[in-house]
This record gives C-alpha cells, sequence and structure tokens, in this order.
C-alpha cells in the first residue's frame, strides 16, 4: 500500500524526522526555510498532512488548493495561524501541543518580569560599556517582585503557573482577569482574585499577559490600557505580538508612563518595532519562551503524536477541532 505523504514545514530535531519516516513519505525542510504561501501550497500537493508551527498560514484558499489534505499538526501551542472554521468544514484536522511547554513558557515570563523589574539587560549593558566606577546609593535600581501585586491577563495554564510561582514562590499578592474566573478550588490554591480588566491595569506592579491572540485581543493593551496602569509597573509579554499596540507601548515607555517592559513576542516579528529598540527601559528577546531542548523536542514529539495518530486512524492526543474525528482517511 502507498504510504501517505506529509510535508514537515519547518527544519525539526532529526529524530522526529525519522519518527515521521517510519510511517510516512515525509518532505522535509532542513534549510528552515520560511516558504510564501504559494510556495507551502504547492509543496503540499498529493500530501494528507502537515507538520507545521505558529508561522505557517492555514487557510480556506490553501486548504481548497489541497482537498486531500487530511491533518495540519503544528508544534506550538499558539494556533492564531490556522483558519479552524474552515479545517472543520472541510473534515481536517488541526493540532496544536498544549500542556507540553506549560512550565518552560512560565519559568521564561516569571524571568523576564524579575529581568525588567530589575533592570537586568539595561544593568548588564551598563558593566560592559565601563561605565561602572563605584557602588551608588540609586544605581539602576527596580522595583520588588516579592510582596508585590502580581496581574496576569490571562489565566489558562500558563497563566495559572506565573501566578503560582509569583504566589507560592515569591509572597506575591496575584489578580487576574480572564474570559470567566477560576472554580474556587483554583483560585484557593494559586491564592489568586479575579478583577475585572481596569481594577487589572490599575492595581498591578507587574502586569504579565498570556492570553491567546484572536480579532478580539488584538491591542487588548494599547494607550487607554497603558494610561490607567501605575507609573512604577512593568508589563510582560509572552503570549502573543498584536495583544500589545507596540507604538503605544515605546510611547508609554519613552514618557515614563510605566516604569519598564518585557517582551518576548511583536506586533510584526521578527521586525521589532524601531522605536523600542532605542528605548533602555524595555527587555527584547526574540520568542524564545518555549526554548529548551527538553521542551522543543516534546513540543515537536506530541505535534508527530497527533500526525500519526491522524492519518493511522488513532486518536490524536490534543486536537483543536475533536468534531472532524475519526478522519475520512
Ligand atoms: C507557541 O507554542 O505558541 C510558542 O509561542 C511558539 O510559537
Amino acid at each position: 500500500m502507498k504510504r501517505p505523504q506529509v510535508l514537515v514545514a519547518r527544519a525539526v530535531f532529526p529524530e522526529a524526522l525519522a519518527r515521521l519516516r517510519e510511517h510516512f513519505d515525509a518532505e522535509p525542510n532542513p534549510d528552515d526555510t520560511e516558504w510564501p504561501p504559494e510556495e507551502l501550497s504547492r509543496r503540499l500537493r498529493g500530501k494528507a498532512g502537515l507538520l507545521g508551527t505558529a508561522a505557517e498560514r492555514i487557510d480556506a484558499a490553501l486548504l481548497d488548493a489541497n482537498p486531500q489534505l487530511r491533518a495540519v499538526c503544528l508544534m506550538t501551542v499558539g494556533y492564531n495561524n490556522i483558519d479552524v472554521s474552515a479545517c472543520t468544514a472541510r473534515g481536517v484536522l488541526a493540532s496544536n501541543v498544549p500542556g507540553v511547554l506549560t512550565e518552560t513558557t512560565a519559568d521564561l515570563g516569571f524571568a523576564l518580569m524579575m529581568a525588567t523589574a530589575r533592570r537586568m539587560t539595561e544593568a548588564e549593558r551598563f558593566l560592559r560599556s565601563g561605565q561602572w566606577t563605584k557602588w551608588r546609593y540609586d544605581l539602576l535600581v527596580g522595583s520588588d517582585i516579592h510582596g508585590a501585586t502580581l496581574g496576569i491577563l490571562g489565566m489558562g495554564r500558563i497563566g495559572q503557573a506565573i501566578a503560582r510561582r509569583g504566589a507560592l514562590g515569591f509572597g506575591m499578592r496575584v489578580i487576574y482577569h480572564n474570559r470567566s474566573p477560576l472554580p474556587d478550588a483554583d483560585e484557593a490554591t494559586l491564592q489568586a482574585r479575579y478583577v475585572d480588566k481596569a481594577t487589572l491595569l490599575r492595581e498591578s506592579d507587574h502586569l504579565v499577559l498570556v492570553l491567546p491572540y484572536s480579532a478580539q485581543s488584538h491591542h487588548a493593551i494599547g494607550a487607554p490600557e497603558l494610561a490607567l496602569m501605575k507609573p512604577t509597573a512593568t508589563l510582560t509579554n509572552v503570549a502573543r505580538g498584536g495583544i500589545v499596540d507596540d507604538a503605544a507601548l515605546a510611547h508609554a515607555l519613552r514618557e515614563h508612563r510605566i516604569a519598564a517592559a518585557g517582551l518576548d513576542v511583536y506586533e510584526n516579528e521578527p521586525a521589532v518595532h524601531p522605536a523600542l529598540l532605542e528605548l533602555p527601559n524595555v527587555v527584547l528577546l526574540p520568542h524564545i519562551g518555549s526554548a529548551t531542548e527538553a521542551t522543543r523536542r516534546a513540543m515537536v514529539g506530541r505535534a508527530a503524536d497527533n500526525l500519526i495518530a491522524a492519518l493511522t486512524g488513532g486518536v490524536p492526543p490534543t486536537p483543536i477541532n475533536p468534531a472532524v474525528l475519526p478522519l475520512r482517511l
């Protein structure tokens, strides 16, 4: 019997490719080229599955050009690049990897918040440029993490993992805003209190964004929201670019409307708003929230589990649209 063909849209660990090849004829992308939409669509001709990331746009046009495609399995948790309704309408499985990167991303989010509050990258630049000549009472003073109010916008898995670090590890008072409050028992465990968005903005000493990107969350933090925050507050974004209006944030940082920001994601990444690059009070990371070796291996491994199960009549562990199962193969 002819083996199904799959496309691996980006470079992956060799063992993940080897595993896919136990089941499929897999076309890899060892150079990690970011194919434009037409090239991606062309390479998908005849393929039953795609193993991809949050970068490849999967829309109705691509699905209609490739009616043999049955499964789109991402190695990321974010999936705002997929038109899920279009997949469901055509009986195509979409999957992501929730759970696999929660703790790693929470570690990075917490570290970025701390680096931002304590001005760590600014301090390193100061030292490396030879400006450190003496101890001084107000040299690079930042703000405390312990005992401060941690605000979390978006209380999913990663938000809860950050709340746990703040409340139980650093004695922070945790407040959050989400589409719906957590069950009472979870709030009690995390020592977290649900508040409305305006209260979250007004009361947070350190606000961390962990909500998924969607049309509703586009520019959830813009000039009006930044205006509500304390001038001493920090803002950390480990969710998605586009949730923050980067131009408005750069303006607020320049005017010291808020004290500092820590960003791992950007509106037009990998391009970074030029105004942000000029500012000392922002810590800038290149979207490395889930970037540990173990977690990246687990992410691609879970994506492969989903693809193999989907195309061999099994049960994919983390489908986004389980309604399409079992697939018409
Ligand atoms: C994710 O998994 O969504 C990470 O942000 C990588 O894109």
